[in-house]
């Protein structure tokens, strides 16, 4: 069974003593309900590394107030039972700690920093730099795609995991593909301040049906969901369009934007972009990934697929 460790001190020091003895360390952080998707991160990184840190935090830093914190989905039990199913060794460590922005009375160090007994600030509290005033932001790359309808969500997911790499010190650390301006910003973030982390992009995980595995699915009716695969099959489409000499992108984005409207969802961005820089393409001339997020009934879904006409 995985070791379940809360205090940040407690983490910091596991795994110290884990590199004192020689083991390189896998990280995958997550904000749990996991499911398959979360696993192959899991896998991705016990290919990589002797020991594998999996992280539980919902991170109250990269939600607005008009946002589902308080909705997002968690049942801590059922995934300890799902890590457990990991081939191998399974997990080493799940890192579960209360609040990582309660810096108690010194600092974060001993007595204040384990997390333990803080209560759960709210993201408006920490957003407010109450408490908390260090950002990390990835300046251009955390501007469009979700950068547009999600302002504050880029710093905060870059400044949880500077500080998850801050208190787990690993060797190397997976994240998915299917969050691509995440993982282009956590790199980017890695080379420029120097982290010394190995970072690895994992492919994007379906459901049976194509629908990009997410925690937030659960949300969707029977009925959205069968709507939403207008997603997935729009997008697929119009990788197979490009692959056949159809690069331009206006027409693939409309031909998406379309099937989506159709389908009753809304469209809040459909773009072509880069691989690597994320800039916008008029022309597929570059290995290309399609990105688009959209709404169907409450919920926010997030999708993309790599062209590489
Ligand atoms: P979360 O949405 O829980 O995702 C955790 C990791 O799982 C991320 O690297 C994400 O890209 C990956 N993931 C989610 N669904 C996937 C899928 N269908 N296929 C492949 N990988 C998938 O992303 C976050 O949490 C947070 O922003 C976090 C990085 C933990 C910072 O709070």
């Amino acid at each position: 069974d995985p070791l379940i460790i809360r205090g940040k001190d407690e983490m910091r020091e596991w795994s110290r003593s884990a590199r004192a003895e020689g083991k390189t360390i896998g990280f995958v952080p997550t904000m749990g309900f996991l499911h398959d998707g979360h696993l192959s991160l899991i896998n991705e990184s016990k290919k990589h590394a002797d020991l594998t840190v999996v992280s539980i935090y919902v991170n109250p830093g990269q939600f607005s107030p008009n946002e589902d914190l308080s909705t997002y989905p968690s049942d801590f039990d059922g995934d300890i039972q799902k890590l457990k199913s990991v081939s191998g060794s399974g997990v080493d460590v799940v890192f579960h700690p209360q609040n990582l922005y309660d810096y108690g009375q010194n600092g974060g160090r001993r007595n204040g920093g384990g997390g333990e007994e803080g209560k759960v600030v709210s993201c408006v509290e920490i957003n407010g730099g109450m408490g908390h005033e260090t950002w990390v932001r990835v300046e251009r790359l955390e501007k469009g795609l979700c950068g547009n309808s999600r302002p504050v969500f880029f710093r905060g997911v870059a400044t949880i995991v500077a500080k998850l790499f801050n208190i787990v010190e690993p060797d190397v650390a997976v994240f998915g593909k299917k969050d691509y301006q995440q993982l282009r910003i956590i790199k980017r973030m890695v080379r420029d301040l120097d982290f010394g982390i190995n970072v690895i992009g994992a492919d994007l995980i379906r459901d049976e049906d194509g629908l990009a595995k997410s925690s937030r699915n659960v949300h969707l009716s029977p009925q959205e969901r069968e709507k939403a695969l207008s997603i997935s099959k729009s997008l697929l489409n119009a990788k197979f369009a490009a692959e056949k000499g159809q690069l331009n992108c206006k027409e693939l984005r409309d031909s998406v934007i379309q099937a989506i409207q159709e389908a009753g969802g809304k469209v809040d961005y459909a773009e072509i972009v880069d691989q690597e820089s994320l800039e916008s393409l008029k022309e597929i001339t570059s290995p290309a990934v399609f990105c688009v997020a959209a709404i169907f009934g409450n919920v926010r879904l997030l999708d993309n697929m790599e062209i590489n006409a």
